[in-house]
């Protein structure tokens, strides 16, 4: 039998919630990865933020009758892949660099994932729910704006493990 509108609601909202589960364990491995102060506080403040977004989602299911699944979503899928693609960075260097890399992805996909979950829940008449995605999405625009300047900046921190006089050559 089909699923009714509030099971999958309550499915997107576990998927949710186990994708900023996810993303919390992500950002605690980044965390670690780092030596740089700065790239810590950026993704120490963003895991608190990620906490709370995890927390708004479990009082939604709370009120909806329902709790966190413990599963793993099609986000959580996607960056599985994505941290197995990107494995194994060449040097320090990139390594911050491609971890700010996937986490502006990462941003981008809960985006989407919030962009379905507010049209899903506006379409079924849910409006508390929708709220909460959009309240959550924009969150996570706000954070993919912050960290999209760091990627070049951290690219250019390369230029001090590049040998040669400041890295300029001709072809
Ligand atoms: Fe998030």
């Amino acid at each position: 039998m089909a699923e009714t509108a509030k099971e999958r609601i309550v499915r997107y909202l576990q998927d949710a919630h186990a994708a900023e589960t996810g993303i919390d364990d992500v950002l605690a491995g980044f965390i670690n990865d780092t030596d740089d102060p700065s790239i810590k506080a950026v993704f120490e403040e963003h895991r608190a933020v990620t906490k709370t977004q995890a927390q708004r989602l479990e009082q939604r299911l709370t009120a909806l009758g329902e709790k966190p699944s413990g599963g793993k979503g099609f986000l959580n899928m996607i960056m599985a892949k994505m941290s197995e693609l990107m494995h194994g960075a060449h040097d320090e260097y990139d390594k911050n660099t491609q971890n700010l890399i996937k986490a502006y992805a990462t941003e981008h996909l809960e985006r989407g994932m919030y962009e379905s979950l507010i049209a899903y829940a506006t379409a079924v008449g849910d409006t508390e729910t929708a709220q909460l995605g959009r309240e959550i999405q924009k969150e996570e625009e706000q954070t993919g704006e912050r960290l999209f300047p760091l990627i070049q900046q951290y690219a250019k921190t390369a230029l001090a493990g590049t040998q040669g006089s400041g890295g300029a050559y001709t072809a």
